[in-house]
């Protein structure tokens, strides 16, 4: 099947950033959304009481930077680099009024985005990763976001994965998630949501993603959560 291109990605997420402005409920196929958004806000602040300067790639309307500037006492100056232009515009809006630091929009392809190295205490990439395609991409990528973290920094990611295993992945994403679907709406959101991830995402299992993060140099990654075909893990600088 043909992928979907950077502007087709682009595009569809210009039309829904009302979905993606909401704390509660936005990504309802996304499993514990929510939940693993208070995790990662959680951990950052626990971690960096100090926060200096977040990038958020694929940042949609901002909602994992309001969440954590809801919750920590840090003034962070955020840089929020996204594809579409509505989306960057509204994350703007909702991030700006909550942090007295700078804050930097970037309409752009994070993997072209020209940001300064060493710079960031956090990056945040959330529900973006799985529109990277072939090994080259995913290393370039893990590599880059390395090179723009300052010593001591970290990548905080939660998204859609696959199993190593082909029998697993039947059972887990085919069936289990299938299921999921199909109760949160019926079989025909079911296929529906098949149909798109097939079109448009190319996710790598868990394991290959912490193994190509220590490859290009994180000294330590570790992981917060699973849940079927979503997880989320860290990797630190
Ligand atoms: C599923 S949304 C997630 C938004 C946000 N991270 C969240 O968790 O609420 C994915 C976002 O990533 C953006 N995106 C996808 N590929 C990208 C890329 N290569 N560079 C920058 N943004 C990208 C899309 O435009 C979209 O706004």
């Amino acid at each position: 099947m043909n992928k979907a291109t950077l502007q087709e990605i682009e595009v569809r997420f210009d039309k829904d950033v009302e979905r993606f402005s909401n704390l509660e409920t936005g990504q309802a196929t996304t499993m514990d959304a929510v939940w693993n958004m208070e995790l990662i806000t959680d951990a950052i602040v626990r971690l960096y009481p100090d926060l200096e300067n977040v990038l958020d790639i694929g940042c949609g309307a901002g909602n994992y930077d309001v969440k954590l500037l809801q919750k920590t006492q840090a003034n962070p100056n955020v840089t929020l680099v996204d594809l579409s232009q509505p989306m960057l515009d509204r994350a703007k809006e909702r991030v700006g009024v909550m942090t007295q630091g700078e804050i930097q929009i970037i309409k752009r392809d994070f993997r072209d985005a020209v940001l300064d190295e060493d710079k960031f205490d956090v990056i945040i990439a959330t529900s973006v990763l799985h529109h990277l395609r072939d090994d080259q991409d995913w290393e370039n990528a893990f590599l880059k976001l390395f090179n723009l973290l300052k010593k001591g920094g970290s990548l905080w990611i939660f998204d859609l994965i696959e199993q190593n295993n082909t029998h697993l992945q039947e059972l887990i994403y085919r069936e289990k998630y299938g299921e999921y679907l199909t109760h949160l709406k019926d079989e025909a959101y079911r296929d529906h949501v098949f149909a798109y991830v097939a079109h448009e995402d190319t996710p790598r299992s868990l394991v290959y993603q912490l193994n190509l993060l220590s490859k290009v140099g994180f000294k330590e990654v570790d992981v917060l959560h699973k849940n079927l075909c979503f997880a989320s893990y860290v990797a630190f600088k």
